[in-house]
């Protein structure tokens, strides 16, 4: 897929249309900007980590059933998505404290909130970002109520999915900033990036920050914090198979093991003294499950005969 024209330029990616009229093109660049791009830098390996990680993502949660708008990617740091017409809103889901919603309220960043917040910002960099409510949302028409509806149950549907995915990377998903957009027929899609430049990271069970917080905090090791996150995120499986093995039981009668011997004898074979009959199940599960109780579960509760019949099982690599 060929980039055609460069239809906007942001503080971190560029977009292009291609001979596609839904699809386009996001090329993720080095630059990093805080402070609504008051401070600026170029962080080498910043694009080719955020479009890895993003990709990733997104192919996670295209797997876990959450619409976005991620076809494939298509270079390292060349996403192909479908295109959209982008609500002016940003989303932000918190699980802690930290950031803004520390300096405003007077908090201590870290402290673990009851239960998500969701919080809405107005895109408008010369209004920096302002927060607006669900009226103002409706009032202003930036999104009527069953796109508003969409957009918070997807994303917090996102974050349950996200803070599982970076706890298997050690890492704390503290908040996150999410943009969406709708299609030419009325669809909304998850859109935009979900990376180190969105999200804040810590490392589990600390408030090591392995995110954009080190550029904006002069924390140091800024190169090094995208790196680490792309070499966690790309080393986390976001599929897994199980491999079941059930067996009758020893002394069990195999009738069809029986009939095989019968036949295998009659062909000739006749030093096979003993044919035993099992079956094999290939599970593929759309996370690898701490748990191995839930494999456990699933042979006790339904696939195997529990007075007749043993199970074995392994996750396949
Ligand atoms: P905040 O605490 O500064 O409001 O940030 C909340 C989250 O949103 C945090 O994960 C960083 C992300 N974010 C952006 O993606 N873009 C922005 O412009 C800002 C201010 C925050
Ligand atoms: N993206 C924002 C900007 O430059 C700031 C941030 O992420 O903190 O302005």
């Amino acid at each position: 897929m060929e980039k055609v024209k460069l239809l906007y330029e942001g503080k971190a990616k560029r977009v292009y249309s291609t001979d596609s009229e839904d699809q386009f093109v996001i090329e993720f660049k080095d630059t990093a900007t805080a402070f609504d791009g008051q401070k600026k830098a170029e962080i080498p390996g910043k694009g080719e980590a955020n479009c890895l990680i993003s990709s990733k993502i997104f192919e996670l949660l295209t797997i876990r059933g959450i619409k976005n708008h991620y076809i494939r990617r298509l270079s390292e740091r060349e996403m192909l998505v479908r295109s959209l017409k982008i609500f002016p809103i940003e989303v932000i889901i918190r699980n802690r404290v930290a950031g803004s919603m520390a300096k405003r309220l007077g908090l201590e960043e870290g402290k673990m909130l009851e239960r998500p917040v969701v919080e809405f910002c107005y895109k408008s960099d010369e209004l920096h970002d302002p927060m607006i409510n669900e009226d103002h949302i409706l009032a202003l028409g930036l999104a009527t109520e069953s796109e508003l509806s969409t957009i918070k149950e997807m994303a917090l549907k996102t974050n349950e999915i996200l803070i599982e995915f970076f706890r298997q990377c050690n890492l704390d998903l503290i908040d996150m900033k999410f943009e969406f957009g709708k299609d030419s027929q009325g669809e909304v899609y998850l859109a935009d990036e979900i990376s180190p430049d969105t999200c804040r990271l810590w490392e589990l069970g600390t408030t090591t920050s392995w995110d954009k917080d080190r550029f904006r905090r002069d924390l140091g090791g800024v190169e090094e914090a995208y790196k680490e996150v792309k070499e966690r995120v790309m080393s986390t499986p976001i599929e897994s198979k199980a491999r079941i093995l059930i067996r009758l039981k020893p002394g069990i009668l195999d009738a069809q093991g029986s009939v095989i011997l019968n036949a295998l004898r009659s062909l000739g074979f006749t030093e096979v003294l003993e044919v035993r009959t099992g079956k094999l199940l290939e599970l593929k599960l759309d996370r690898k499950i701490d748990e191995p109780e839930r494999i456990e579960r699933m042979c006790k509760e339904l696939l195997a005969n529990p007075v007749m019949e043993n199970y074995q099982w392994e996750w396949e690599e």
